[in-house]
């Protein structure tokens, strides 16, 4: 198994980077939120770290539940077909949901889900460059350029998710 940062390029955003937005978020929701009966839902596996940072940064209540899809397989690209791995536990029609994403692509997945759930949707990272399905998120962290990219939650096929910052994966490494 190869060093844990060998393979990254350079650092996109600092641990310090993250935390700041994922507090400027929280602070949105918390504020929009104030009267609703939140229901976090966590697009697993990436959204996770976001997730567990976004959740504790609010000051309202909210319950929480995950989904999993899968778009990607072991590819940096969207396969485009999104496929429910995971279903909610429980009913959410009372809810006010919150569709917790890492990071919005092509816009597939999302899209799909929105549909699904008619729920609004944070996400951490937005690549607009390669958006092919007409979806903007609610609340976006930041705008980023069309690199892969990997850590905070982020993988490549399963690998760099327990980085604390994110980073560029370097091309040979998945060419
Ligand atoms: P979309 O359906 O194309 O918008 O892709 C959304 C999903 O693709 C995300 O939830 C990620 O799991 C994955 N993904 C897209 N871009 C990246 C990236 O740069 N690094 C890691 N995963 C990515
Ligand atoms: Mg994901």
């Amino acid at each position: 198994m190869a060093d844990l940062r060998e393979n990254i390029a350079r650092i996109l955003l600092t641990e310090e980077e993250l935390q700041a937005k994922v507090a400027e978020m929280a602070a949105l929701i918390s504020e929009d939120y104030k009267d609703k009966q939140l229901l976090l839902v966590g697009v697993l596996k990436g959204s996770m770290v976001f997730m567990a940072d976004l959740m504790r940064k609010l000051n309202i209540n909210a319950k929480i539940d995950f989904m999993s899809v899968s778009s990607y397989g072991s590819s940096t690209v969207s396969s485009g077909q999104v496929r429910i791995i995971l279903d909610l536990k429980r009913p959410v029609e009372n809810y006010d949901l919150l569709l917790v994403e890492d990071i919005l692509d092509s816009g597939a997945t999302l899209s799909y889900l929105k549909e699904l759930l008619l729920a609004r949707q944070p996400t951490l990272l937005d690549k607009p460059e390669r958006r092919k399905a007409n979806i903007a998120a609610d609340y976006r962290g930041f705008e980023i350029p069309d690199e892969f990219v990997v850590g905070y939650g982020l993988d490549y096929d399963e690998d760099y998710r327990n980085l604390p910052f994110i980073g560029v994966l370097r091309p040979e490494a998945y060419a």
